[in-house]
């Protein structure tokens, strides 16, 4: 036994116990099957629990009907739990709010009648473009009740990217806030989305007062969440959905510039969030308070804060500030003042604080933790020892959880009551998920350090249904490259000797910034839509805290630039190009002009050599360029280092 296996104690209490993977492994539908009916309410009972006749287009728990705001709400105040806290909200500036289960129904019925008052129907999609306010759940859970599709935008996204999700969604309603505090000041929101609902099919949009700065108004698209929600009765029959009806839209970036709109559905994306959460976090509703560090526009905000934890009934705490806001010890001080004891963030975070210094959770008592979890991107080694260590007391289990905005819950990850850690590793799939690692030609791997790709080899209740508006794109990009019959993750993997699968990080044009997906391709076109940039590549450089950083290398048009900005001026200009058109987290850390890109003959940009370049390595193989010469120009360019 080493010091990562569960202690009796744990297992003993433990949700998720070993029995779960035989009965998976011994009937993969019963047991999927056996999950929706212990973890969802359902109105009608479903009769087939897949139909995967139309692959790779799922069906599952069909016949099923089901509310899933009802699943997350009023099931549990009828129940005899309306007076259990479901959300501890705490404000940037530390403020709390405790809204308990009576408390969410109340405001979820008021806030889906004002939906339906401003014309939203079954089926319309809806638009939530928010801070981390409970009005944010509220305004998924009554979208959910009445089956319109919401589709989250998080806030740090620009005008323009809102935009372009409201019009490929086409949202009938935009729901956001007059503005944000950030670091204690209040900046503006609304008056992205007045930029953003221009000319598209949005008719209304629904304001939050959250800071009272002075906004723009339009009598005949604008109205106050205050008005029309607070005035709405807080009486609404939740009616049942069909177990497939789409509950969410998420756009996450892919190989292209244009953003995919992934689609969930209802019954099976409820039962795998709902499971996941009990097994994975161990979650003991009775008696946990939870803490997901996510923000609600991410997918994790959706399934670990909205549907999973409140589907279980759980008391969870839902911070609007940031780690360093007022102080670099605010988390701490949050697990310590609502004695937190699952606590779920980002390996971004955790590097953080790694680097803030130890001292600071030191200074709080931090001994009601009982679980870690980590999620977003691969967690170091060397973090995830600090992270138990000086989190974790040297002994709360830490599951490193694998998934995806498209698998809409954990797929890989241990079970803190069953698995033998391993520090790095998000180590196995969990009960009822089955996954492989092919080669090249798509020959599983079984020998231990053969690098390949992962695959999903069975459908899955949270899988994504398709890509909004584009089946053909949902086929291409995850079920083309091995055969219809696996789903390709994008990400590559290998098994370590114990059968550990390591995530060695995405295998395709797509970045992991600080756990969040930004795609080469949507940053190189903002890049060139600048009219100075005639040609850019970006790439995803090893950043000590932020997992990747994102690098780019710009090449300058010939003409126009008579008068306008130079040197490190014009880097700070497209740097805020890139924010406006993306928003801040996209702004590349560095950007260096270049004369020439290194391409193959084909004309295809060898982003493997920038990479070498951005990460301060020995270049590669540059036999396939078409101009050899390239590289080293661009490694005399880097001498001289571009602005930060
Ligand atoms: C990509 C998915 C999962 C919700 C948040 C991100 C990477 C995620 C891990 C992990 C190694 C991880 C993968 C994946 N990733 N979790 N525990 N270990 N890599 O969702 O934006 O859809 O990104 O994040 O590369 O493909 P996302």
């Amino acid at each position: 036994m080493t010091d990562y296996a569960p202690t009796p104690a744990f297992t003993e209490q433990a949700i998720g116990q070993a029995g779960l993977y035989d009965e998976a492994a011994a009937d993969h539908e019963a047991f999927w099957a056996a999950r929706a009916r212990e973890y969802v309410t359902w109105s009608t009972d479903f009769d087939t629990t897949l139909d995967w006749s139309d692959a790779p287009f799922a069906k599952w728990y069909v016949g099923g009907q089901l509310n899933a705001a009802y699943n997350c709400v009023d099931r549990h105040v009828e129940a005899g739990n309306g007076d259990r806290v479901a959300i501890h909200a705490v404000a940037a500036s530390g403020e709390d709010r405790a809204i308990t289960y009576a408390d969410l129904q109340r405001e979820v019925c008021k806030a889906a009648n004002a939906l339906e008052s401003l014309g939203v129907a079954k089926g319309d999609r809806v638009a939530i473009y928010m801070p981390m306010i409970p009005e944010a759940v509220v305004a998924m859970l009554a979208c959910a009740r009445i089956g319109a599709p919401h589709s989250v935008v998080f806030g740090g996204f620009s005008s323009d990217a809102l935009k372009a999700r409201i019009e490929d969604g086409e949202a009938k309603v935009v729901i956001t806030s007059d503005g944000q505090f950030r670091k204690g000041k209040a900046m503006p929101l609304k008056d992205a989305v007045d930029r953003a609902v221009e000319g598209t099919t949005a008719s209304k949009v629904l304001v939050v007062q959250r800071t009272g700065i002075d906004v723009a108004w339009d009598d005949e698209r604008d109205v106050w969440w205050h008005e029309v929600v607070e005035s709405a009765s807080d009486q609404h029959e939740a009616q049942p959905h069909d177990s497939e009806h789409p509950l969410f839209i998420l756009y996450t970036s892919g190989t292209t510039g244009k953003p995919k709109g992934i689609l969930h559905t209802t019954g099976g994306y409820l039962t795998q969030c709902a499971y996941t959460n009990a097994v994975v976090h161990d979650l003991h509703p009775q008696s946990d308070v939870y803490w997901c560090t996510a923000d609600i526009g991410w997918v994790t905000g959706h399934s670990y804060i909205v549907y999973g934890p409140l589907a279980n009934g759980a008391t969870q705490v839902l911070f609007e500030g940031t780690p360093d806001s007022p102080h670099q010890g605010i988390f701490w001080e949050i697990v310590d003042k609502y004695k937190v004891s699952i606590l779920y963030t980002a390996p971004t975070a955790i590097r953080t604080f790694m680097k803030w210094g130890a001292d600071i959770p030191a200074k709080y008592d931090l001994s009601s933790l009982r679980v870690l979890g980590s999620v977003g991107e691969p967690i170091n080694p060397e973090a995830w020892r600090w992270y138990r260590d000086n989190i974790g007391d040297g002994t709360t289990p830490i599951v490193d959880t694998w998934w995806q905005t498209e698998t809409g819950a954990i797929m890989n990850s241990p079970l803190p009551g069953v698995t033998e850690l391993e520090p790095g590793s998000s180590q196995k799939p969990i009960p009822g998920i089955s996954a492989e690692i092919l080669d090249d030609e798509g020959q599983p791997l079984t020998e231990p350090e053969k690098v390949g790709y992962l695959v999903l080899t069975k459908p899955w209740p949270a899988m994504l249904r398709g890509v909004w508006g584009d089946p053909q794109r949902y086929k291409d990009t995850y079920w083309s490259r091995f055969g219809p019959e696996y789903y390709f993750a994008g990400d590559g993997a290998k098994y370590d000797d114990k059968g550990n699968i390591w995530i060695l990080g995405r295998v395709d044009d797509v970045m992991n910034v600080s756990g969040h997906r930004m795609s080469t391709a949507e940053i190189e076109s903002a890049l060139v839509s600048h009219p100075r940039v005639a040609e850019a590549a970006v790439v995803g450089a090893s950043d000590e805290t932020t997992g990747q950083a994102v690098v780019a290398f710009v090449i300058l048009r010939q003409d126009g630039a008579e008068g306008g900005l130079e040197g490190d001026d014009l880097v700070q200009e497209l740097r805020n190009h890139v924010g406006q058109q993306i928003g801040p987290i996209a702004k590349p850390r560095s950007i260096m002009v270049v004369d020439e890109l290194p391409k193959t003959r084909s004309g295809k940009i060898m982003r493997r050599l920038l990479k070498d370049v951005a990460e301060n390595r020995e270049i590669g193989d540059v036999t396939t360029l078409a101009d050899s010469s390239v590289m080293n120009l661009i490694k005399q360019g880097m001498d001289k280092p571009a602005a930060d």
